[in-house]
């Protein structure tokens, strides 16, 4: 080793040791007769004292070091006059005798410190000194434990990790596939796996009856914070289990992450049903930090002479507490806000219960004093209130809502990336209309099973059969999601049918999977979790950027390596796309 200790690790029980360190300089103070130099790895920093006055050639090398050099340094361990008690190196520094400059850098585009001067771009196309930064290295020695953790929870429970090919055909989880070029079959393609699915269904057949699988999966769809066009799930399957199983294996597995390495226990996961969180919460992953259940005013508001609450399909409220006294500027700013495009809201009616206890609204025309006293009630509302309503159609006014209330509940504050509430939702519809392409889509996948006193529905009413699916969800994040498998080929051809497949195309695409069952296919499910997403809700993220290596940005760009590109000509004849003239 070239070193004798960490920059992270020296105090005042090395007092007189002879230690070498090796690392990069933070900064250098030249204080006439005295410099100090910061000198920093991954572990943490130590202060260095060159005595420049009495040793002439000391004076030159600390003069030369630059931001970033890499250094060697031998010296004497000293306590300081002028301790720093927010480092844990704070109490000591090091005399030093040696130093040598094991390679010189460059001035770094930005500053490498916990608050950097550097914007998302140029972090990016740096990345690698942007990951010295202390905040990013942080969360990647955090995913770090986070997968060791996960590894010895599910090899306790006897899982088995296997690896699954990423050349294969396409797996539909509602995305667009990746697709790379065969060389060695012109004109065919393979797809990057949008998740294991199939192949982890394939083990069970096999019998491995516990699998799971750190694994990048790929999906070209449209990016957003917690989306990235590769990412990593951790993806589980169990044989022989019901609903209940899977969900208190998993359940047990974020426990287990939280107290191992947060320190916090989060007792039981409450579960809702998804008809119950779309209609408390407008979302099937729903916030419940925020409290703002959302009440329905139907019978309350309809039949009073006001246009449009009486031909709303839905009238919903929330109850903003404490923010009665929301001036008219800021209720109008706030109305603007909902009738964007992107949300689509065509007013927004409110009423304040002043703290002199009148009660107030924006439509005091229709609704008296009496009247306004039974959505008070509805709302418990206290003096200091406000009562935001929204009327439509039912889904589209539940979607708005559930905006309003995010945006509520982050003004009040009470987004607190230090409380963490999950839940599962279950139950989840079967299929959901596409109005695009004007058939049903899996909502899971079609691998997924419905519930089997709802198969006669299929039939009837499709939109009404509810599947055996389940989304872990913590902060409003989406952190996994899962379901009871088909095992049988009857119902999976049925499933296929019901998504617009004809017996030729289903056999076609997944006559592998459909063959199998015949094979003797237990009955099994499982999920995946979203492994960026859970390591950036315990790094207090809103982004899943900063806690992965390596990402792409907003258009799926590597702006470090440049990627993707253009490739030669040569590459492209070679795999039969394009032929030159
Ligand atoms: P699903 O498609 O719900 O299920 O994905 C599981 C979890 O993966 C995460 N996730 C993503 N994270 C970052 N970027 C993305 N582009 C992205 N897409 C999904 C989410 C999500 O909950 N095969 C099924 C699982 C199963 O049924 O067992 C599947 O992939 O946190």
């Amino acid at each position: 080793m070239l070193r004798t200790h960490t920059c992270g690790e020296l105090n005042i029980s090395h007092l007189n040791q002879t230690v070498t360190l090796c690392g990069w300089v933070q900064k250098s103070r030249d204080l006439g007769g005295t410099t100090f130099v910061d000198v920093r790895d991954r572990y943490g920093l130590t202060q260095l004292v060159f005595n420049t006055d009495s040793d002439a050639a000391l004076r030159e090398k600390s003069r030369g070091l630059g931001r970033e050099f890499v250094v060697k340094v031998t010296g004497k361990v000293i306590e300081r006059t002028n301790k720093n008690t927010k480092i844990p190196t704070g109490e000591i520094e090091i005399i030093v005798a040696e130093i040598e400059v094991l390679n010189q850098a460059k001035i770094p585009p930005f500053l490498i410190e916990d608050e950097t001067d550097g914007g998302e771009e140029l972090r990016a196309k740096y990345r690698y000194l942007d990951l010295r930064r202390n905040p990013i290295r942080n969360n990647l020695v955090m995913r770090h434990k986070l997968s060791q953790e996960i590894r010895k929870y599910l090899d306790g429970l006897n899982f088995i990790e296997v690896e699954t090919p990423v050349l294969i055909k396409s797996t539909p989880e509602g995305a667009r596939d990746f697709v790379v070029p065969s060389r060695m079959n012109p004109g065919e393609f393979y797809a990057l796996p949008q998740s294991p699915q199939t192949f982890k269904q394939l083990l069970m057949v096999s019998g491995f009856d516990r699998y799971f699988q750190i694994v990048k999966c790929f999906r070209d769809e449209d990016l957003r914070a917690d989306r990235q066009p590769e990412f990593t799930q951790i993806d589980c399957e169990m044989s022989f289990i019901t609903q209940e199983d899977i969900l208190n294996t998993f359940e047990g597995l974020a426990r287990h992450l939280f107290k191992t390495v947060k320190g916090i226990e989060l007792g039981d996961f409450p579960r809702m049903q998804y008809a119950d969180a779309m209609r408390l919460y407008g979302s099937d992953k729903p916030d419940v930090r925020l409290g703002m259940e959302f009440v329905e005013l139907n019978d309350i508001v309809k039949g009073k002479g006001f246009g449009v609450f009486d031909n709303a399909e839905l009238v919903v409220a929330i109850n903003a507490k404490g923010c009665a006294e929301y001036t008219r500027k800021q209720l109008d700013e706030l109305t603007d806000w909902l009738k964007r495009p992107q949300i689509g809201a065509t007013g927004l009616i409110y009423m304040r219960h002043n703290t002199d206890e009148t009660l107030k609204s924006s439509v005091d025309k229709f609704y008296s004093e009496d009247e306004l006293k039974k959505w008070a009630d509805a709302l418990s509302t206290q003096p200091g209130d406000l009562v935001l309503v929204l009327a439509g159609q039912t889904d589209k006014v539940r979607k708005q809502m559930n905006e309003l209330r995010l945006e509520i509940g982050g003004r009040l504050g009470l987004r607190d990336k230090n409380t963490f509430a999950p839940l599962w939702v279950l139950d989840f519809p079967l299929l959901e209309w596409d109005e695009e392409t004007e058939r049903y889509h899996a909502m899971h996948h079609p691998f997924t099973s419905p519930k089997p006193e709802d198969i006669a529905l299929l039939e009837t009413n499709p939109g009404a059969v509810r599947a055996n699916a389940y989304d872990m969800v913590i902060n409003g994040i989406e952190v996994g999601g899962g379901s009871i498998r088909i095992h049988d080929r009857e119902l999976q051809s049925l499933m296929f049918k019901h998504l617009g497949f004809s017996p030729e195309e289903a056999q076609k695409q997944f006559g592998f999977l459909m063959d199998a069952f015949e094979y003797g296919a237990p009955p099994h499910g499982g999920l995946a979790l979203g492994f960026d997403r859970l390591c950036s809700i315990f790094a207090g993220l809103d982004s899943i950027r900063d806690v992965i290596a390596f990402p792409k940005n907003n258009s799926g760009r590597d702006v470090m390596i440049d990627s993707p590109s253009t490739i030669a000509e040569a590459q492209l004849n070679e795999l039969k796309i394009k032929t030159t003239v």
